[in-house]
């Protein structure tokens, strides 16, 4: 019977669970929802979990559960909470619930480029922003770039009335929102897993992403074309529990958040490589990928300023103006 629930288990959370933890290790586990590798997020969790193995073996154990298979990004922030898992990494725009200071980084046009990103979450106000939870005992161990997003829909998009009328899936975001009704089209808020199919049954016209996951989720197989606006920023939260953080005994704490720190790092490192990449594997898969005008990209930046002044008492000015500063 033991071997048949092993099994069973093992079928279920796939070949990333193959690290068999011991007794009397801290089991931690981390949970997300993109694809286990070839992605900035799904490689940044192997590393983590390769080098807490290596490093904390005996006292330590991670365990990674990739693409949606144990949480979606709406459960895994009370699974956090319950101890059911140790870490996640939801996108900066899922935090709604907690924070609304996180607007900031959905705002549209904000960073020029992943350095700025760099200069700003490295910054004092960025990192300030990593205990914007802490109330509600979530505390964040770094953020993790993954890229900026891209729009796509079952028609060229050059400006954004191409979009007027068209239904966009979006994150859990109302600055998402925000922004899908400023190009007059339609909202519709979905988890991450079930994009795919919702773009293949034409419940939805269109979506936003990362160069990394309208590769690694085939989106563009589903889609017209993708085009090259660079909107918005992809970013995660490495996100754990205080009351988890708090029952480490404190030497392993300290090891533990020095290798997060540190995969963090080299992670933030990798990412405008590997978006890079990915964005070669979807031209060299024969997708379009539409570059803008000057003009046109302008037109988007217009057509989005209004959301920046719909949310700015949310984010505050501050905050805002901190943010602006890194793109210099
Ligand atoms: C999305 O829902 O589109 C993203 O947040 C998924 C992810 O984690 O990259």
């Amino acid at each position: 019977l033991l071997a048949a629930v092993a099994a069973a288990t093992f079928a279920f959370a796939g070949p990333a669970l193959a690290e068999d933890c011991q007794d009397g290790e801290i089991v931690i586990k981390f949970s997300h929802v993109v694809a286990a590798s070839g992605h900035p997020k799904g490689d940044a969790a192997t590393l983590l979990a390769k080098r807490v193995n290596e490093e904390m073996n005996g006292k330590a154990c991670m365990q990674v559960f990739p693409n949606s298979q144990l949480f979606d990004d709406d459960k895994v922030m009370e699974a956090l909470l319950l101890g059911d898992v140790q870490l996640a990494a939801p996108s900066l725009a899922k935090f709604e619930a907690y924070t609304l200071k996180y607007r900031l980084f959905d705002l549209p046009f904000l960073f020029q480029d992943l350095d700025a990103v760099e200069r700003f979450t490295t910054s004092d106000a960025g990192k300030g922003l990593l205990n914007a939870m802490t109330d509600v005992g979530f505390v964040g161990l770094g953020y993790w770039s993954s890229g900026l997003k891209q729009f796509s829909a079952n028609k060229p998009l050059l400006l954004p009335t191409d979009a007027a009328g068209l239904k966009f899936r979006i994150q859990t975001s109302d600055v998402a929102e925000a922004m899908i009704k400023a190009m007059g089209a339609n909202a519709q808020k979905l988890a991450f897993k079930e994009v795919y199919g919702a773009l293949q049954t034409g419940v939805v016209d269109g979506q936003e992403n990362s160069w990394s996951n309208t590769y690694t989720q085939k989106f563009f197989e589903v889609q017209d074309g993708i085009s090259e606006t660079n909107h918005q920023l992809l970013a995660y939260l490495l996100v754990t529990s205080q009351e988890w953080l708090d029952s480490l005994e404190p030497d392993v704490r300290e090891q533990f958040l020095k290798i997060t720190d540190e995969v963090t790092a080299a992670a933030n490192a990798a990412v405008a490589g590997e978006e890079a990449k990915n964005r070669q594997r979807i031209l060299d898969a024969g997708a379009t990928i539409r570059q803008l005008t000057p003009e046109q990209r302008q037109a988007w930046v217009e057509a989005m300023k209004p959301v920046w002044t719909q949310f700015e008492d949310d984010i505050g000015q501050d905050l805002i103006d901190a943010a602006v500063a890194s793109n210099t």
